[in-house]
């Protein structure tokens, strides 16, 4: 866990809202959870959570240890595990989640009890660019892992569209802007569902 202590206030600083509930980022590898989640945290100062980095801290083993010794449906299960027990923590955090774990139906549902899901959505040319020569994502040692993305995006995109929130994830565009512009899809959301839990507090 990424710890961003809360600076004291600057007056001349642009309101901030504060973090009611715990936002999770789902989505594809490539399209930026981790990056922009850590900039979305630090500006809302509360701390930063990679589910990935979790999984493999309680395993003592990096994700393709976990894959190649254990398989995936126990990387699953910890994934569950793991996921379960930052929302069941209670306090408001940024939760950056693998790729595969908003598709289990379980801790789909973890999420949409506790969280407020965002959808980081990207195009299949961007997080190809993206992760192309990144190795350690364990799906994507095949012949032809443009393919198996293409073929996970065609697959997980109907149920990453069960998130609360979608946000385009843009070609150029910062981590700054993307954590930005979650936060304002995130207060629409808030606002259209009026009554419902909010997720955000405007400060004056
Ligand atoms: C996976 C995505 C990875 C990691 C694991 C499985 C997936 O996380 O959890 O390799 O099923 O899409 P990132 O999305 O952070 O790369």
């Amino acid at each position: 866990m990424i710890e961003a202590p809360r600076p004291s206030p600057d007056p001349a600083g642009p309101a901030v809202p504060r973090l009611l509930r715990t936002i999770t980022l789902v989505g594809l590898m490539g399209a930026g959870k981790t990056s922009v989640g850590k900039r979305l945290a630090a500006l809302l100062h509360v701390p930063f959570v990679d589910s990935d980095t979790e999984v493999a801290t309680a395993a003592g083993m990096s994700i393709p240890e976990i894959f190649a010794s254990l398989g995936e449906p126990a990387f699953r299960d910890g994934e569950r595990r793991v996921i379960a027990r930052l929302l069941g923590a209670g306090r408001p955090i940024v939760l950056a989640t693998g790729g595969g774990a908003f598709i289990e139906p379980r801790t789909r549902a973890e999420i949409a009890g506790l969280a407020t899901s965002v959808w980081l959505r990207a195009d299949v040319d961007l997080l190809w660019d993206r992760v192309r020569d990144r190795p350690g994502r364990p799906l994507l040692q095949t012949a032809d892992p443009r393919a198996a993305l293409a073929d996970l995006d065609r697959r997980r995109a109907p149920i990453y569209a069960e998130a609360s929130v979608i946000v385009d994830s843009r070609r150029g565009a910062t981590h700054e802007a993307m954590a930005r512009e979650i936060l304002g899809a995130v207060a629409a959301h808030d606002r259209a569902r009026e009554g419902g839990p909010a997720t955000l507090e405007m400060l004056p």
